[in-house]
């Protein structure tokens, strides 16, 4: 007797209810995805933190930077990337060439996820389940801008586009096959080399993302000659 396969379903997407897309706007213009983005309650961080922190720049920017999620000065902000490992960030683009100014810049999850140590706020790693109800509002960012070039930043970003199997490890600075129509790349996270223990271990990090990011300079420098 045939019986009708059983497909096991996917443990690494959330439920289809829980996902942002559920809030997308009619129209959907980057505008009115941020202001539906404001009101998300698809996974339980939208309560922990203050607002949710969308991404920022220019619509016809050619560069798409995605960390992992707003840290504490991001939370209060409500804009990505202000805190110090933007300063960071804002230092290697410059280091390679590049300007924060030609990028558009936004995180794989849009709420702040904290726990209380004294009266500071730690940043916790999202998990996959909110990483994914979370997905939605960065795949609607990157067809709306259609940029030529996508950065990952941190091993939570990268996993979010280009699946759980991804090791940033081994594939860091290049670029790399993905169901995106731009040219797509994944560095280290800023914020990772922040916490790096040491000068000469933070001053390493710094390099390599430098060193990722002249890849995708010359790269845009290329495309913008054809
Ligand atoms: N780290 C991130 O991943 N994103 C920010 O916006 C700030 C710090
Ligand atoms: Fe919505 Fe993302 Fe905030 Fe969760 S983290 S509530 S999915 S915006």
């Amino acid at each position: 007797m045939a019986h009708a396969t059983r497909v096991s379903r996917r443990h690494d997407l959330p439920e289809r209810a829980a996902t942002a897309a559920q809030y997308f706007p009619a129209r959907r213009t980057l505008p009115a995805l941020r202001r539906a983005a404001a009101l998300c309650r698809a996974c339980p961080l939208w309560e922990r933190g203050t607002q949710t922190v969308f991404g920022e720049g220019p619509p016809d920017a050619p560069l798409v930077l995605v960390g992992e999620q707003p840290g504490d000065a991001e939370d209060r902000a409500g804009r990505p990337f202000v805190g110090p490992a933007g300063r960071l960030l804002d230092r290697a683009l410059a280091e390679a060439g590049l300007s924060r100014d030609e990028a558009y810049v936004t995180n794989a999850v849009k709420h702040f996820k904290w726990v209380a140590k004294g009266k500071r706020r730690l940043h916790t790693k999202p998990s996959a389940r909110e990483v994914g109800a979370c997905l939605p509002w960065l795949e609607q960012e990157l067809e709306l801008l259609r940029p030529r070039v996508v950065v990952l930043m941190g091993p939570a970003a990268a996993q979010a586009l280009l699946g759980r199997a991804f090791r940033l490890t081994r594939h860091r600075g290049e670029f790399v096959d993905s169901r995106l129509e731009a040219l797509v790349t994944a560095t280290v996270h800023p914020a990772a080399i922040l916490r790096a223990p040491t000068e000469a271990e933070r001053r390493r990090g710094l390099d390599r993302l430098v060193a990722d990011l002249q890849v995708v300079a010359t790269a845009l420098q290329e495309d913008g000659r054809r």
